[in-house]
């Protein structure tokens, strides 16, 4: 499943420790394996291998040039939300014509720019946003693939702030409706009707969600495939990943307390979906991003201080909310593990927390914790995901060094910002100088 082990009491990424990383680069740090991330591409790959099919990698997940680069090598495109996403595919040197440009609130500027780059598919959300790709393809005398994204209302029992396939969310367009808008569509004369769409949630660690979708949708892409001469049928991504292996539970609410066992495996969300598109004859694109890269990637970070107060024990650490928002925004569930493993089973109670001035600052709340002290390291597991890629610099702290571990190989593939690159561009106007 991953790469990050014990060899003796050292916690390895592949045949790297991560101490020795440490040791050369510092706190907080992100590694990323790249096996696993080339592993969890090609099982998904031969899961599907009975479909025509595209693995189009959520970048949102995690964009350094090294993942993306990692999974271009292995035949992936992009699903991009962005003009910077997709000028970052070409800097990584992926292929714009295996991308997809999601996303509610695309610009004129952005349309063009995907369109001279020569995208796939727009996913468009809209009908408004048909309108804008038809006038800005006019504009340029070229013909925009496009896909509408189906919004099936289907619950995909995940956190709140993660679905998105109810009509609850602001993504994609009511399924009722889906047929008149392609209707629309065909009579703008700058759009190619390529495919269509959908994507339902996040963290999905049960096949069923996606199941009832794609046996909702089926029949309608059925009808329109046949009638616009569709070339594929993007199922979108939210396959969910083992954020905590010691729970053995079928409850997907990982928020809550923690998450579920594997339940959701490339075979099996294979063995059910793809009997379900076979007969359609169209190519499938799928858009995962946190089964990719989740569990490819850890956080370490160096204990600071251990403070007790009256009532908890604070493990304070070097890294913060601004380099892994996930716990504060999500309460989500990051597994932590020492460094230097030592052989006593004794285990205090802690609060994992970082040094910036919120309570909401926190990785681990009542965590059942080896004994550590100052100078110790921790690493944050399954952190590949929704990372790096959501750090900020509040309390003007620089972001993150990233590594890529290959093999016996370590490469710096993003050093730590220096913080006085934080502030480089502002200005003081002339009337405050004195
Ligand atoms: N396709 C579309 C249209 C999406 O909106 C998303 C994710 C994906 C694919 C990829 O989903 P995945 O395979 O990674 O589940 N920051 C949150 C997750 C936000 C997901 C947004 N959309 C987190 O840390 O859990």
């Amino acid at each position: 499943m991953h790469d990050f082990h014990y060899v003796g009491n050292k916690l390895n990424c592949e045949l790297v420790s991560v101490e020795s990383l440490v040791k050369k680069f510092g706190t907080p740090l992100y590694v990323y394996s790249q096996h696993t991330l080339s592993d969890h591409f090609q099982k998904l790959d031969q899961a599907l291998a009975p479909l025509d099919h595209l693995i189009c990698y959520a970048m949102k997940a995690n964009s350094n040039a090294a993942v993306m680069r990692t999974l271009s090598n292995l035949g992936g495109g992009f699903d991009v939300v962005s003009e910077g996403e997709l000028r970052r595919v070409i800097a990584a040197g992926g292929d714009p014509r295996k991308c997809v440009f999601a996303g509610v609130g695309k610009t004129e500027q952005e349309i063009e720019f995907a369109l001279r780059k020569g995208i796939y598919s727009f996913n468009v959300e809209s009908e408004a946003e048909l309108l804008r790709i038809n006038k800005v393809a006019g504009r340029l005398n070229k013909k925009a693939p496009i896909a509408i994204r189906v919004n099936p209302n289907v619950d995909a029992g995940t956190h709140a702030k993660i679905t998105t396939g109810t009509y609850e969310n602001k993504f994609g367009i009511a399924f009722e409706q889906v047929e008149g808008v392609y209707a629309r569509a065909s009579k703008l004369k700058n759009l190619r009707l390529r495919g269509i769409q959908m994507h339902i949630g996040s963290q999905l660690t049960q096949v069923q969600p996606f199941e009832l979708a794609v046996k909702k949708v089926l029949p309608l892409v059925t009808k329109l495939a046949k009638k616009y001469k569709f070339e594929f049928f993007s199922i979108g991504g939210g396959l969910g990943i083992v954020y905590n292996p010691a729970l053995e539970s079928g409850d997907s609410a990982w928020w809550k307390s923690a998450s579920a066992k594997p339940i959701l495996t490339p075979a099996r969300y294979a063995e059910t979906l793809v009997p379900m598109l076979q007969p359609l004859g169209l190519r499938i694109l799928i858009e995962p991003g946190r089964f990719i890269v989740g569990n490819a990637g850890i956080l370490v970070t160096r204990v600071e201080y251990v403070k007790r107060t009256g009532k908890k024990n604070f493990v304070i650490v070097d890294a913060a909310m601004n380099d892994l928002i996930r716990p504060a925004f999500y309460d989500s569930y990051h597994q932590i593990v020492p460094l230097t493993r030592n052989s006593s089973k004794a285990t205090v109670s802690s609060d994992v927390v970082g040094p910036i001035c919120e309570s909401g600052d926190y990785f681990a709340k009542d965590r059942p914790l080896p004994k550590v002290g100052e100078g110790d390291f921790l690493a944050l597991l399954s952190a590949g995901a929704y990372g790096f890629v959501m750090a900020s610099n509040y309390n003007s702290r620089g972001t993150a060094a990233e590594i890529l571990v290959n093999k016996n190989q370590a490469a710096l593939v993003r050093p730590r910002q220096p913080v006085e690159e934080i502030w480089a561009t502002e200005s003081i106007p002339a009337w405050l100088k004195k």
